[in-house]
């Protein structure tokens, strides 16, 4: 996991379907409050509707990066070099974007979830590590508010947009940013035996 790198550059390369079912099969294993799968994960490969979301991602991005982001934030992403544009959108021959229930909705009629968040989150750690697991590479991306995206796939009322990841190859000359990892003596504190 340790060579796992949240990637903006992909390559065009084809993936195989069958992939990001796996993937997905893999993800859709995570424990959940009272088993309820409170998730949806919507896969895009279709070039206009990748184009479309491109375009939405990137107005919500500028007027981020411009207006919404104070100091200390855009100077905490200053050592990634991101920006408001996200051409990847449109390159990676994927996204997968993970919708997190607020409720289920059967037949009509109102389901209770639990722990949606918390759940959502680990099906979305097991989900970038079978990513990795297959050879493959993505981003957790954000472009936030991300209505756009429920708009955009026609989802339920019932379901929000939790993540967005662009799935695909690292691009060959792919760079990613020398970031270091805290150490386990930082991250951990061990009770007195
Ligand atoms: C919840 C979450 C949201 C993120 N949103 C973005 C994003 O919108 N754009 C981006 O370029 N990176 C985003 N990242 C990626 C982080 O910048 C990246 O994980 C971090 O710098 C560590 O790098 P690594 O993933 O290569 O270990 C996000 C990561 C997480 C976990």
């Amino acid at each position: 996991m340790e060579e796992r790198r949240s990637v903006r550059n992909f390559s065009d390369r084809p993936v195989p379907k069958e992939v990001i079912e796996n993937i997905i099969r893999a993800a859709s294993t995570a424990p959940s409050g009272a088993h309820k799968q409170p998730w949806t994960f919507c896969v895009v490969s279709n070039p206009e509707i990748k184009k479309q979301i491109r375009k939405a991602a990137e107005e919500e991005e500028y007027e981020s990066y411009k207006n919404r982001m104070n100091e200390e934030w855009l100077k905490d992403l200053a050592p990634l070099q991101t920006d408001w544009k996200k051409e990847f959108l449109e390159i990676a021959p994927y996204l997968i974007i993970v919708f997190k229930k607020s409720y289920e909705l059967k037949e009509g009629k109102k389901e209770a979830v639990y722990y949606a968040l918390e759940s959502c989150g680990i099906a979305c750690g097991f989900l970038l590590a079978a990513i990795h697991h297959a050879g493959l590479a993505a981003l957790t991306h954000t472009p936030s508010p991300m209505n756009f995206l429920s708009r955009i796939l026609n989802r339920p009322s019932n379901e929000k947009p939790f993540l967005l990841l662009p799935v695909g190859y690292a691009a060959e000359n792919c760079l990613v940013p020398d970031i270091k990892r805290k150490k386990l003596e930082e991250v951990s504190e061990w009770s007195p035996s």
